[in-house]
């Protein structure tokens, strides 16, 4: 895999010359906020080398290299998922890329359904902890030392400095904002009714098919991480109609909106 990560950071380096230190991933429906992004170098998934191609509805699929302000960023308009049949580490090696160009931190963002009570769809959500309910993660394997060390800590898988950052920035903006644990499942179902209320009484706060192995591969290549989740609907058997991901990309589309105000005062700093 090293091998793979150097060949494919060698090949963006050799198309977009600045060093980039912010990465952002961005979920369903979420591709809008690319919008914010100056002076864009844009290369579809497909023509990367050791990427994997996503075709997912609300998933641009594709990388972005740009400026915000002062700062420098590698946004990635799409994702792969576990669920499409990647291997964790496939869906992991941008990260990895990532770091091996001077990203110091990444955004992860994703559309995910509302379990705590509290919590309506359209709301954002600062994810303070995982649960990791995948049945698998991208650590598994040989270890390379050069990636990142064997055992990782998750004592703070998101960073509480970025958290109480964006937490005064809402506050600033007048947005309200959640904070709570994430479930990862595998998908791509929608979870059933006896699942959510399995995970609710684990703790989890929202429920979705992604974030965690990026979350996990961030932490072991020493990556600093935001995770925020946009509630896009309340989860299986606490809203009543069934779920349609046409729903949930619009949903995420119109919170991106104001995702994008946060996130702009957040690179501003
Ligand atoms: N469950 C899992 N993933 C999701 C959901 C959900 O309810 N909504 C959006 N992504």
């Amino acid at each position: 895999m090293y091998d793979q990560i150097l060949e494919t950071a060698q090949f963006l380096k050799s198309k977009y010359t600045q060093t980039p230190t912010i990465g952002l991933i961005l979920g369903s429906g979420l591709s809008g906020i690319v919008d914010l992004i100056e002076d864009k170098y844009e290369i579809p998934f497909k023509d990367i080398p050791h990427f994997p191609t996503s075709s997912l509805e609300g998933h641009k699929g594709s990388l972005i290299f740009g400026t915000y302000g002062h700062k420098t960023l590698m946004v990635m308009a799409g994702r792969f998922h576990h669920y499409e049949g990647f291997t964790q580490k496939q869906i992991t090696l941008p990260i990895y890329v990532m770091k091996t160009l001077g990203i110091e931190e990444v955004i992860i963002t994703n559309a995910c359904g509302g379990i705590n009570l509290d919590f309506e769809p359209g709301d954002i959500m600062l994810i303070e902890d995982f649960i990791n309910l995948m049945g698998t993660n991208p650590l598994i394997g040989e270890n390379d030392e050069r990636l990142g060390v064997r055992f990782p800590d998750m004592t703070e898988p998101y960073s509480v400095d970025s958290r109480n950052k964006m937490k005064e920035i809402a506050h600033n903006l007048n947005i309200d904002i959640k904070e709570g644990v994430y479930a990862g499942f595998m998908g791509p179902y929608y979870e059933t009714k006896a699942e959510i209320k399995m995970i609710k009484t684990m703790g989890a706060d929202a429920v979705g098919m992604s974030t965690v192995p990026e979350t996990i591969a961030a932490n072991h290549a020493g990556l600093s991480v935001l995770g925020i989740a946009v509630i896009t609907n309340m989860a299986t058997g606490i809203q009543t109609k069934k779920h349609d991901h046409k729903h949930v990309v619009k949903m995420a589309n119109e919170a991106g909106i104001r995702l994008t105000a946060m996130l702009k005062e957040y690179l501003g700093m």
